[in-house]
């Protein structure tokens, strides 16, 4: 083309560049075209410089439209029932052989309710130490089951307690054992009988008794398996509180998952399943031993096979649904770039950790390739991880129309020399709907799947009372997040609906379960006491 040509073209396109037939004409000729900076420097001289636009190869209402359907499309109800066919497959495969997902625990009672007892509860998770004093009550008159926290400490484990090396660590857990026993002056009473102790223990351990397991790496900046990695837990723990005479017994141990789940079957007799929902996430589900492949159980003594009918089983559910979920470009990106590419698929797209950051790479192109925040990047966004979940959410239950606290929470930690339009705000807001909408479908389509599954193992037909179950919920997304809860309860009322369970809001319902580590912990001694 020649440059008279050129300059023409570039001329009829300025005037009818905010049209979308010029866009489209644009967006196949920008190649021949001058580079946008010579055409910019063209158009300066002639206009004011606010409505100088730097050309993009599409309209945000384009860029919104395109969002909208990669994210909106998958969540059709029969898709939906689709995925939840082909992940209860993928359950069942794992329920056979995985050494790393659908782990069954020694837990094969859930409580009743009418247990009654002082416990001693630990609970250790990555930023703090719970030690608690818990009483199970029992049933009261109404027939409601009442467990108390009767003390409790909370300590945060900053970088020097996470420092400390092997026995350290646990003499300094010990310590504050004997600080909550002293305190509450239990041993002036009982200095013979042992105070029974659980622990919930947020880290992983490969478990060879109810009340014991392996030492396993515990991440997170944690030196405490320093020397002792693959020793058992509950001696190091015994160890270190025999030393300074502090009178307990490690009685069982849990993972928070199952924590949850123990403490919400205490109180309600159809919790049968539990979902941890914050950074990360899993579940866990009571099944009948027969769905199960004896490999998966390792070695346990005979005694326990005798007794056990059900087991409490740790699903690992972070790790399902690659190849089964749909995922965006955005995803995809955010796989290939991971520490971890495809470990934790269903992670990826539904918890506190990657919501965010979906959200993030989103606005990366919104801005270069349809000029939201007028082209600029807003500080900081450019760093992976850099976009904090709780400043979406924060879109999302901001009701004023001008979204004024959510965008204030945005620019304080993503700093923009010139103010966005009210439109650009609106556009977060409208995506976090869209990342948020999706995590919640695909997390019911999981437990859909679960709860199908164990229907079946049970021998239960859908629409039966026994079929119905409720799900014990913790964690930080479960909690805060705006609509986050109700949004995945009203996609599984739907799922099951069609899967034949009838129109009972109650067939499969989401309850948070508070203080679900510390109670689990306690509930988990007495429901390890076989009667
Ligand atoms: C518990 O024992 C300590 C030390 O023997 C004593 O000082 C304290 O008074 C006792 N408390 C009660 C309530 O008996
Ligand atoms: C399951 O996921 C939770 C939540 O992230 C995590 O804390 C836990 O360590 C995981 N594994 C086990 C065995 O509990
Ligand atoms: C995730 O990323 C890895 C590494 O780039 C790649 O091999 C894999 O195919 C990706 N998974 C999916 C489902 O795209
Ligand atoms: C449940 O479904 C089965 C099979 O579809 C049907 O025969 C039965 O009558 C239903 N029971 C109730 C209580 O609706
Ligand atoms: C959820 O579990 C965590 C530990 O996994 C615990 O610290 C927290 O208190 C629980 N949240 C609620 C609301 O019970």
């Amino acid at each position: 083309m020649t440059s008279i040509g050129r300059h023409f073209l570039a001329f009829i396109l300025d005037v009818c560049r905010q049209t979308r037939i010029a866009r489209a004409i644009m967006s196949i000729l920008s190649p021949l075209l001058p580079t946008p900076t010579l055409n910019n420097h063209h158009i300066d001289r002639k206009q004011p410089r606010h409505v100088v636009n730097q050309v993009y190869d599409k309209s945000m209402e384009e860029f919104t439209a395109e969002v909208r359907a990669l994210f909106g499309q998958p969540l059709d109800l029969d898709r939906l029932l689709e995925y939840s066919g082909k992940l209860r497959e993928e359950y069942k495969e794992k329920l056979q052989s995985s050494s790393i997902s659908m782990l069954p625990s020694y837990q094969h009672t859930l409580p009743t309710g009418f247990e009654k007892g002082d416990f001693l509860a630990l609970d250790v998770g990555g930023s703090t130490f719970r030690v608690a004093l818990i009483r199970l009550c029992g049933k009261k008159e109404n027939g409601d089951s009442d467990m108390q926290i009767r003390r409790i400490r909370n300590v945060v484990i900053d970088e020097k307690i996470r420092g400390l090396q092997g026995e350290a660590f646990f003499d300094w857990m010990a310590d504050r054992i004997a600080d909550m026993l002293a305190e509450y002056n239990h041993i002036n009473g009982t200095t013979n009988a042992r105070l029974p102790m659980g622990l919930a223990w947020s880290f992983p351990v490969e478990q060879t008794s109810p009340r014991t397991g392996k030492l396993l790496a515990m991440g997170k900046g944690f030196c405490a398996t320093h020397g002792c990695e693959g020793d058992d837990l509950s001696e190091l723990i015994m160890r270190s509180c025999n030393k300074k005479g502090v009178n307990v017994e490690m009685r069982a141990i849990v993972n928070d998952a199952s924590a949850t789940l123990v403490s919400q079957a205490y109180r309600d007799p159809s919790a049968r399943m539990s979902l941890i929902l914050g950074t990360g996430m899993n579940a866990s589900v009571y099944l009948p031993t027969t769905a199960l492949a004896r490999g998966k159980f390792g070695d346990r003594p005979q005694s326990w096979f005798d007794s056990a009918k059900h087991v409490l089983v740790n699903t690992e559910l972070s790790m399902y649904g690659k190849n089964i979920l749909p995922v965006t470009r955005w995803d995809e990106h955010l796989n290939a770039t991971h520490r971890l590419p495809d470990f934790q698929p269903l992670e990826y797209l539904c918890t506190g950790r990657y919501l965010g950051e979906i959200v993030r790479l989103v606005l990366l192109e919104a801005i270069s390739t349809a000029g939201l925040f007028n082209g600029q990047i807003p500080e900081h966004l450019t760093e992976p991880y850099s976009l904090d979940t709780r400043t979406i959410a924060a879109f999302e239950s901001d009701k004023s129309p001008t979204l004024a606290t959510a965008s204030a929470g945005f620019l304080s930690a993503h700093h923009l020399s010139t103010p966005p339009r009210p439109s650009d705000w609106h556009f977060i807001l409208i995506l976090a709907q869209l990342v948020s909408r999706r995590a919640q479908a695909y997390l019911a389509t999981s437990l859909h799947a679960l709860w199908v599954l164990r229907t079946h193992e049970e021998g239960l037909q859908p629409n039966c009372t026994s079929s119905h179950v409720s799900i014990a919920c913790n964690g930080t997304v479960a909690e805060k997040y705006p609509g986050f809860l109700s949004g995945c309860q009203k996609v599984l009322n739907e799922l099951c609906e069609k899967s034949g369970a009838g129109t009972s809001d109650s067939t499969v319902k989401l309850e948070m379960s508070p203080e679900s580590s510390i109670f689990g912990a306690a509930v988990a001694v007495c429901c390890l006491e076989d009667p």
